[in-house]
Formats: C-alpha cells, structure tokens, sequence
C-alpha cells in the first residue's frame, strides 16, 4: 500500500527519493510524488497518477536540493489523480506532508477548514494535515505537527518538511510503520526497510504515538499523545537482513525467485527448532512454560487472505497433533462481531509484513480483553510482532512479490511447528513427535522435487489459462489447500477461480461444470482417496476437464486415460504434512497462467503488499 520515503543530508534528494519510492513499487500504488527543500528555501513539488517512472519524467533538471519526503499512493479517499497524489501542501506552498494511513475524522476537518475560507486542492484526508500545520502557532516544527496530530483521529505513518524549517523531516508514527535510517552525515526515513537497505541497515523503529525530528546529523525521538511532547530514548541498531534478497537477481519476477527459495526458507523456520530426542519443538520466543500450555483449551488462528488460508492448514495440525479444538477466522470480521474472548483459549495472530491493519487490530482486541496472543510474523519488530505476548519469527526473508508463497510455506511450517509443541505437552507420543519431526526434514527436498516439475506444470498452466472460470476443490486437510490455490490463481491471473469443498460440489455448483470449466481437485493418498476420485467421476461425467494433484499410485479409474484429466503427483510424507507439498505446484500453475497471459505476476491489479487500511 502507500509508501513512504524521506532523505536529508549530503546528497541531491531527488534522485535518491526516486530510486527509494521504485523500491517500495512492490507494495502497490497508483501514484507517486515528492517535495524537495530547495537551497534557497523554496519547496518544490512533483507529483502524478501512475508510475514512478512517469514521475522520474518531470523531476531531475529543476529538483535541486538534499531534504525531501517522497510518496507512493494507493487510493483511498478520492481516485488516483495528480491533485490527490501526495505530497499534500498548504495554501502558501510552505508545508508539505506524506502520509499512510487513514485519517478517520478527515470529513469534519475538511469540512471546518472550507468554512474557514480554505481552498482543498484534493479529495484526501491527508491535505487537512498541511493546513493544520500551517495553521498551528507552535515555535517549532515538532510543536506544529503535534498541534496537527492532537486534532486527527485514525492511523498514520507520515512525514512533513517546511519551508520555514529547513534543516529537518519531522516524521510520526501511529498504527503504520515509520523507519529512520541513519547514515554517514545523512538521515533516510522510509515506511518499509525495502527503501533504506541499499543505503543503511542501522535503522530505528518509532512506535505508536512517537514522532522524530530527523537532522542530517541524526534524530530526536518524542511521544506526542500528551499535549506536551516528551523526549523519547531510542537507539538505532542493525537489523540482519541481506540487502541483495531485495535484489531480483537473475530471475524474471521476484514470485519466481520467492517460490524457488522455497526449500532454502523451510530450512531457515525449522533451523535450531526440532528436539529429534523427544520429539517435539524448541520455541523459546512463546514465552509459554509446558504448565500454561496444558491449560490451553481452544487454539483460534486470525489472519487475513493466504494467512487466513494457512491458519486454517494450522487449525487442522493443532486439531489432529494437538487434540486441541482449533479454528481460524478471518482477523479482518473478527472484531466486528464483539467476540467472547476466553483466558484459556490461545490466539495466535499470523501475517507475513506484519502490518496487516485488520491482523493488527484484531490482536488489539484480544489484549485489550486480556487474551493471550502468540504471532507467527515473518517481518521481525513489526508492529503485530510487537504487539503479540510471544511468537515465531518466519524467517522467509523479505517478501517482495504481493502473491506469498515462500512466506507462506514458512507459516505452515510454524504451525507445525507449534502443533507438535502443543502436542507434546499433551497427549501426542514420542514416536508420533518423532514420525513429524522426521517428516517436517524431508519436507525442504520435497518442495524442491515439486519445483523440479516446474517444466510439466507449465504445459498445464497455458491450458487453465484459457478458462475464463475454474474451480478448485479438496476436502478436509485439502480445502484450505484449494482456497489458497484459488486465491493464488485469481490475484495474478484475473480469472475467476473458486474454492469449495468437494463433498459440496453436487449441493449446487456441480450446474456449472461444463467443458469450459475446469477443475483443480486435491486428492492426496489419505483416508478421503476414495470418495474424492468419485467425485472426480462426478465432474468428468459432466465434461469438466481436470487437474488432478495428488500422489504416486492413486488409482484414477478410468480417468487415468482421459485427454481431459491432467495429473501432477507430489511425493509423500507425513499425511498431516500433505497441505504444504499440495500447495508448492498451485502456486507454479498460478504463476505460468498468468506469465503465458503477458501479466505483472508482481505487481497485481488493485492490490497491495502490505494491506495497511481497513
Ligand atoms: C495473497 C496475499 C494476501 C496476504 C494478506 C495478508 O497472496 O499475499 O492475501 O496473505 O494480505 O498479508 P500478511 O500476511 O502480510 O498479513
């Protein structure tokens, strides 16, 4: 979603601004800008509907300047136009802000600064915020912005210069990320590390209700929820993280790159968290001794999209290792329906970025209510990571292309994770813990002998590409595997595609089977085989052409010779383990359908990396 970069120091801001908002692409947007501080203290701005590139067009020869903020924006209040890309100014062109977020009180403001006889240039709730800070009295920049921020209500990351300041960015946080970088006589500040690697990965996190004052020689951090504004201390450190993996290296498409790291992330969950002489996992980070698990008596999984998916692959480990009455639901109605929070039910947050509002307020609202909640987050000191009472760091690496599938795998591997520490402390034995464990090693091979088919699923991606509807179906362990194969599918190739369980096919979407529509099914070897293949008959008695992904042996019938059934067999492992092998070569069918129709795998339609508003 929006994205937010800010440069001061040595060096001409603008092209370092440019290059930074081409890193935060990935995150999904419709437009870009950015206002430079000139020598002469005139502040220039640039902005437009579009891509960075267009923007790049009309900046270089009259930019000169080394303070600057830069924006990407994905529309919320207004549609993507030049006059609502930000940055946002005052009337007099001295204030310029950028901002993430949603400013839930933005109508009554814009309402009482038109009556006040100011002229809104655009249709956004961030504009308010360069009239207000124009407006406030303050004597200091800082004083400004937090007289601006008393009157809003919502969430923001944003960051503001002025003309009358020009020596400083001014940045805050509240419920959207805000990074300083610190470099060598120069200062970044950016909503994603994606923007800061290339330059400096010292970095500082703000928190909620924080703002900073950002010099070329380092920064000032206060809290500005009081009407005063209290120095803050918070240090810089280096964060581990390899700048080259946001690098797209010699692959076409950073999907491509992230599923092919597939094996090399599984190792890194599992790495130091298998205990092969008692079968079970090491998860220090819970912060849960073996007495307060054994109290757990529900286990309920929140998370949005694919993560949502994938809890639902957990609920099912916790469920079955566990004996634990586990479900996942999506964070994003959670709240909404004033849920019963219990003491002894175990809530556990997932979410690649980290950011996801809806995750987010969602564990918000279990704290609040004195839940407990253990996060499984890819992205470490993110704001759900920081919220939660433990967790389980991913360790995917960054995740660039909007689809996930790397971090993805790295999630259901957590849950098994957890579900096997779940289980031992309860009822599961020590040859079951062991059996796992002994799967969960063979699974990064595995992920690699399903890549390697990469050559066959291509054949069959081109042929579901020209399907203008699809289903996809699988039932028990299988049907969260169907959802995210339909997600995966619908979001980079802009086909329909539709999930359902199999046992649900003839209650009513059996009338749309035809030749023109073809079915994904799940058929793994398990205790279901059998009546999934029938329903297979089902389907192919009525014409439905059909991939069928299953395993070595599974015996199709009649199928087996049909030019109209295509099948993928995935090797075996533990059945409990079947959801991550199913899933490796929807994500490769998701991804060759919508390379052979010539579409951004990346950069979705309408979507977003990070999905930052409600
Ligand atoms: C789909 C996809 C999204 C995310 C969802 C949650 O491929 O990536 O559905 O899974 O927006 O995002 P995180 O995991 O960052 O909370």
């Amino acid at each position: 979603m929006c994205g937010i970069v800010g440069y001061i120091g040595t060096q001409q801001a603008a092209p370092l601004l440019l290059e930074g908002l081409g890193r935060l692409e990935h995150r999904g947007y419709d437009s870009a800008g950015m206002a430079v501080l000139g020598t002469g203290g005139a502040l220039r701005m640039a902005k437009r509907s579009g891509r960075v590139r267009d923007l790049a067009e009309e900046v270089p020869a009259r930019f000169g300047g080394k303070v600057g903020i830069g924006h990407t924006r994905w529309a919320t209040h207004g549609p993507a136009t030049d006059a609502n890309a930000h940055p946002h100014a005052d009337a007099a062109g001295r204030v310029a802000v950028v901002h993430n977020g949603i400013l839930d009180n933005a109508s009554a403001l814009r309402a009482m600064l038109t009556d006040d006889g100011i002229e809104l240039a655009s249709d956004t709730d961030t504009e308010v915020l360069a009239h207000l800070v124009a407006r406030s009295g303050a004597d200091t920049l800082e004083g400004r912005v937090a007289d601006a921020l008393a009157a809003v209500e919502g969430t923001y990351g944003l960051a503001v210069v002025h003309a009358d300041f020009p020596d400083r960015i001014v940045v805050a946080r509240n419920g959207s990320p805000l990074i300083i970088g610190v470099g060598d006589k120069e200062m970044h500040v950016a909503s994603d590390l994606a923007a800061l690697v290339r330059y400096t990965t010292t970095v500082a996190y703000l928190d909620d209700g924080e703002m900073a004052t950002v010099t070329a020689q380092g920064f000032t951090t206060y809290r500005h929820d009081t009407a005063q504004l209290h120095r803050t201390h918070r240090d810089a450190a280096p964060v581990d993280v390899d700048p080259s993996a946001y690098e797209i290296g010699e692959h076409e498409s950073f999907m491509l790159a992230e599923m092919l790291e597939q094996p090399r992330a599984a190792e890194r969950v599992l790495r130091g968290r298998l205990n092969e002489r008692f079968g079970t996992s090491h998860l220090g980070g819970l912060n849960m001794d073996a007495r307060e698990i054994r109290a757990i008596r529900r286990v309920k999984i929140l998370g949005c999209g694919s993560a949502y998916y994938v809890g639902q692959m957990g609920a099912s480990l916790i469920e079955e290792l566990a004996r634990i009455p586990a479900d996942a639901e999506a964070a994003s109605e959670f709240r909404y329906r004033d849920p019963v929070i219990e003491p002894d039910t175990l809530y556990v947050a997932v979410s690649q970025s980290g950011e996801t509002i809806d995750t987010l307020l969602a564990v918000q609202e279990i704290r609040r209510k004195g839940g407990r909640v253990v996060g499984l987050v890819n992205v470490v000191g993110s704001a759900i990571a920081r919220e939660c009472d433990g967790g389980i760091y991913l360790h995917a690496g960054p995740e660039v292309a909007v689809a996930s599938t790397k971090a993805l795998t790295t999630m259901f591997l957590g849950f098994s994770l957890l579900a096997l520490q779940l289980g031992r402390v309860r009822d599961l034995s020590i040859s079951d813990g062991r059996r796992l464990i002994e799967g969960l090693l063979k699974l990064p091979e595995q992920i690699q002998a399903v890549l390697d088919t990469e050559a066959e699923l291509t054949v069959v991606a081109k042929r579901l590409a020209e399907a203008d509807s699809l289903f996809f179906i699988g039932r028990v362990r299988g049907f969260p595997v169907a959802r995210e194969g339909a997600q995966k599918f619908k979001e980079i190739t802009y086909r329909h595609a539709e999930a359902y369980q199999t046992s649900e096919l003839k209650h009513g979407p059996l009338a749309l089977i035809s030749e023109a529509v073809p079915t994904v099914a799940l058929v793994p070897d398990d205790e279901l085989v059998d009546r999934n293949v029938a329903a297979l008959h089902e389907i192919a008695a009525r014409k439905g052409p059909l991939v069928v992904v299953t395993h070595e042996g599974v015996d199709l019938g009649d199928l087996a010779h049909s030019s109209t059934t295509q099948r993928i067999d995935v090797p075996r492992n533990e059945k409990e383990l079947d959801p991550i092998l199913l899933t490796i070569p929807l994500q490769l069918l998701a991804f060759h359908a919508a390379n052979h129709l010539g579409l951004d795998v990346d950069k979705p339609r309408n979507l977003a990396k990070s999905v930052t508003v409600e």
